[in-house]
């Protein structure tokens, strides 16, 4: 079922995008067979959309943030480049905002066709073009008419880098950006504290079941982060937060790095892995952040555990090897 499914995506999005959603949806129902159960268009919407889109647009301290750092950061000349339109709501901020016009690039086909439909029910298909492309493969002078004087993207996942904002943001500026141009958000810090949870290192690794070793399951754990929203898991910061990394995005070579930052706990126990977290300043003085403190975060924080827990002594420094690449982060602790 799942393949026939992928099968019928693949097939119907081979060659360029559809003229519309409708023209999408035929092709679509071209290629999935008569007489599956239920809404087999719906079930690929479902795998196609992350379902976080409606929490993520929910989230309504994100909005302001941004809707704010436009407010402060775009002219009445600009033209805005929005990668990763999602529902276009950042685009019809930078239009309230005055800009002249917006390119917003979309790689998922119907959401860009959903993005078009909202503008243009907001009555804004005038100052705002929904390109159904990866960012990576817009061409100036086509789908841009000539390098964006800012850029705003909102490609951010819990742990800062996941959803691509490194590469997205290096591309830009190589490639469709003014010399100069402004860049929503401008910088970032990442954040992490050693976490203590036995509970949350149960959810990502197993010892024994029933009496049995079953170990070797762990070959199956996630090492990269993934999201918890900390404060419904029982747990203990062993350590205060200490600064990670720090980019901006306008300076920054924004490629892979490792450093190694001191941590030293506050009291005994045992570190199950890291939490943590961004804060990012939007420009114009706006800042977000989905830290330990921010219960509400859309986002919730980002959580990499480690396969053999550590015991720790408070007082005793400890340093972070922290490396980053393009869209990941890793912690490894060493005494
Ligand atoms: C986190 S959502 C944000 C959507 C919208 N900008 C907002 O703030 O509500 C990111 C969107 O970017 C799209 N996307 C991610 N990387 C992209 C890229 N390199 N080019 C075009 N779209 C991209 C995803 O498909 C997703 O719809």
């Amino acid at each position: 079922m799942t393949d026939v499914l992928d099968d019928a995506v693949r097939l119907a999005s081979a060659g360029p995008p559809h003229e519309s959603l409708e023209a999408f949806e035929a092709a679509l129902a071209r290629h999935v067979p008569a007489g599956l159960p239920g809404n087999s268009i719906n079930r690929i919407y479902r795998k196609m959309v992350p379902r976080w889109h409606f929490a993520m647009l929910n989230d309504t301290e994100r909005n302001q943030a941004f809707s704010s750092a436009l407010q402060a950061w775009v002219r009445p000349e600009d033209l805005v480049l929005d990668v990763g339109a999602g529902s276009g709501v950042l685009a019809m901020m930078a239009v309230r905002a005055g800009a002249r016009a917006v390119i917003s690039c979309e790689v998922i086909e119907p959401v860009a066709h959903i993005a078009r439909r909202i503008i243009e029910a907001n009555g804004l298909s005038a100052r705002i073009s929904i390109v159904p492309k990866l960012s990576s493969l817009l061409t100036l002078g086509q789908d841009l008419p000539s390098r964006a004087d800012l850029l705003v993207t909102e490609t951010i996942d819990c742990g800062l880098v996941g959803e691509g904002i490194l590469p997205i943001i290096r591309h830009a500026r190589a490639e469709l950006l003014k010399e100069g141009a402004r860049i929503i958000p401008a910088k970032a810090r990442v954040f992490f504290s050693l976490l203590e949870s036995s509970v949350i290192h149960r959810i990502n690794f197993t010892k024994e079941a029933s009496g049995f070793d079953v170990s070797l399951f762990n070959r199956f754990s996630t090492r990269e982060y993934f999201p918890v929203r900390i404060s419904t898991w029982s747990h203990a910061l062993l350590s205060p937060r200490v600064q990670a990394l720090a980019f901006d995005f306008a300076r920054d070579a924004l490629g892979p790095q490792t450093v190694r930052v001191p941590v030293t706990p506050l009291r005994s126990g045992v570190v199950h892995g890291v939490l943590f977290w961004f804060e990012l300043d939007l420009g114009g003085g706006v800042l977000l952040s989905n830290s330990p403190d921010n219960a509400s975060s859309h986002w919730m924080q980002a959580v990499q555990c480690f396969e053999t827990p550590l015991r720790v002594e408070g007082g005793q420094p400890l340093c972070a090897e922290v490396t980053q690449d393009l869209t990941s982060i890793h912690f490894a602790l060493t005494p």
